[in-house]
This record gives structure tokens, sequence and C-alpha cells, in this order.
């Protein structure tokens, strides 16, 4: 086989984050930030994962890595643990990304002949960590990669069925990265586009609508989403009435937004997205998840006429901010420049 390129997309969370593990509706669109897998073959019985971006370089003998039955499909825990053992590299930012890739090479290898090998390099141009679904974007990128050297994809990865394959594989990927995802990451990064998301349903596509011009600020504040996701478990369990209503109020947002995109009231479309944007912002902060730097995106944007939230896990990582068509430029590069000075990375661009 010749060596191929395959590729996927950053998102970014409109309305819903957080909620969206509950069952609620999201709203997210694809960035035009990538992550890119360059697949080749090799004929030692070797697969290498290198990842130059964050300094991976691991081989390992397709002999050592864990064998695995069909029928141990169904328990992707048992899984998950058996191919923990076979990672003896260091603990570090890294490990995760190897960690599915070696659960996804176990599992849709496991029926396979194991003698020949591949090369799989993947660079990114989405920060890692920052929110952008820069792991979904690498699983879906890896899944695509091996299902297609397993002969898997009918279609280049193109149809319908293929995507969905594509998808339900990223899936586990992000389960074994982030514990319980909500899928809306990796669905953004597999079908790309503007969509309405909801756990369990038919995504909408919204693509048919205005693109947004927003200004994404990295805060470069490290965060966790495993971890976040958990703090808010945490909080529900203790309060569970009172975060139900929270998470209620949120969905009313996104179901909100979604129907205003490409509605009647399109001129009307900014000053009410600016009102969802501050409300969904501020239920997000009661949850805990918001951070002093996120707060103080808000604070130099919100002084320049524009409404931010943050988007994603939040704890630091990205805030969101939309440019309402009328403010002029001067406005938009004051804030850049105030952004910056506090050491925060932008990116002017359109959702
Ligand atoms: O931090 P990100 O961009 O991966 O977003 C996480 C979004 C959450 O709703 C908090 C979790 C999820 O799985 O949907």
């Amino acid at each position: 086989w010749s060596p191929f390129v395959v590729s996927a997309p950053g998102k970014v969370i409109l309305f819903g984050e957080h909620a969206v593990v509950y069952g609620k509706t999201a709203v997210a669109g694809s960035l035009n930030l990538r992550a890119y897998a360059l697949v080749t073959p090799r004929d030692d019985a070797t697969v290498r994962l290198v990842l130059p971006d964050i300094d991976i370089d691991v081989h390992f003998s397709t002999h050592t890595l864990p064998q695995i039955r069909k029928e141990d499909l169904e328990h992707p825990a048992e899984i998950e643990s058996l191919v923990t053992e076979a990672i003896t590299v260091p603990v570090g930012p890294g490990r995760t990304a190897i960690l599915t890739f070696v659960y996804l090479y176990a599992c849709l290898f496991c029926s396979e002949d194991r003698t020949s090998g591949f090369t799989i390099t993947v660079r990114s141009l989405l920060p890692v960590g920052a929110g952008l679904g820069s792991s979904a974007a690498f699983n879906v990128a890896l899944s695509a990669a091996m299902l297609k050297l397993t002969g898997q994809l009918s279609d280049e990865g193109s149809s319908a069925g293929d995507k969905q394959l594509i998808n339900d594989w990223a899936f586990r990927g992000e389960q074994v990265a982030h514990g319980t995802p909500s899928g809306i990451d990796n669905a953004v990064a597999t079908y790309g586009g503007f969509v309405r998301y909801r756990k369990g349903e038919e995504q909408t596509d919204l693509q048919s609508t205005q693109a947004l011009r927003v200004l994404i600020t990295n805060t470069k504040v490290p965060k966790s989403t495993k971890a976040l996701v958990a703090s808010v478990r945490v909080l529900r369990d203790r309060h569970s009435p009172i975060i139900d209503g929270i998470m209620d109020a949120i969905h009313s947002i996104s179901t909100k937004a979604a129907n205003l995109f490409g509605g009647p009231d399109a001129g009307d479309l900014e000053v009410q997205l600016q009102d969802m944007i501050r409300i969904n912002h501020g239920l997000l902060a009661t949850l805990g998840v918001s951070h002093p730097a996120l707060e103080r995106v808000r604070d130099i944007t919100g002084t320049r006429g524009m409404a931010s939230k943050l988007t994603g896990a939040g704890g630091g990582g990205c805030a969101l901010t939309l440019i309402p068509n009328g403010l002029p430029s001067a406005e938009v590069d004051a804030a850049g420049k105030e952004l910056a000075e506090e050491g925060f990375q932008c990116y002017e661009t359109n959702v």
C-alpha cells in the first residue's frame, strides 16, 4: 500500500458544554485548524507513533502489543487495563495519546495478521489542552487511518457509513482519554460544519447559516477536561435538583441559539447571541468551571462592546468572543492588544 494522509478539524463549543454530558443540547462548529496524520508502510513488524509537537516518538513490536480477541471487544474496561499494562513509556503529556493509539491498534487489528507494520506521524495546528478539540481531532485522524489500514472503509471515509464508523471508534479513543466524554468533540471533528448536538441523537447540521466572526483567546492556563467534568459531577451529586436546573437553563440557551441561526430575525441574531453568551458563561461560572484568566478576558472584551464565554471544559483553556459586525475594527484591535499584554494568545477566525 502507498503512504496516505488523513486530517480532521478542531472545534469550538458555542453553547452547552458540561450540560451536554447530562444529555442536554449543545451547539458547536468546526475550526479551520486541523490535525494531520501521515501513514507510511514498514516491513519490520513494528508500529511507530511520532508526535513531533509534543516530543513523542515511540515504537512497539507488533508481537508485544496486546492481543485482543473479537469477543473481548464487548469489555472495553478490560481492554483498557491490558493496554495500560503494555505501555511502559514514562508518564507525561503524551501518554494519553499513546494510550489511545495502542487501544485503537489493539482493537482494530484484533483479527489481523500482525507481521507488517507502519509509521504514523501526527502534526497538529491546534493548541493542546486548550479546549479546541485537539484530542478529538487526533483520535478521529487515528481511527480513520487505522480503519483504512484494516480495509474497513468502503468509500475512502467519505460515505455516511464510513463516517459513522470513524466517529464510533474515535469516541472509544476519547473514552480512554477522558473518562465520560459526551462525544461532541469527535462528532464535530468527524462531520465538520456547524452542529446542534445531543448525546444519543443524530446531530443536526446547521451549516446553511451565516458564519460568525469570533476571537478565540487561549489563556494558556492548563486544564484537565476529565477533572473538570468530574468536579461538576461531584457538585451535581451533592445538589442534584439545583444543578439539574442549571443544566436545563443551559439546554434552553443552546436550543434558542440553534433556532436563531438562519431564522427570520437574522438582523437581531448578534444581539440575541451576545445575551446567550453572557448568560451561558454565568451559568458555567456557577458550576465552578471558570477561572480568573477567563474572567479577565471577559472584562477586557466586555469594555470594548463584545461578549465572551469560556469554551470547552473551562478552568483555563480558551474563551470565545463574538465580534459584532458593526463593531469598529479599532475596538477589536485594542482588545487583541490588551489580551496579548496579559500573555494570552488570540486567534481571529470564523466559525
Ligand atoms: O475541553 P473540551 O473542549 O474537550 O470540551 C469539553 C466539553 C465538555 O462538555 C465539558 C465535556 C464533554 O465531553 O462534552
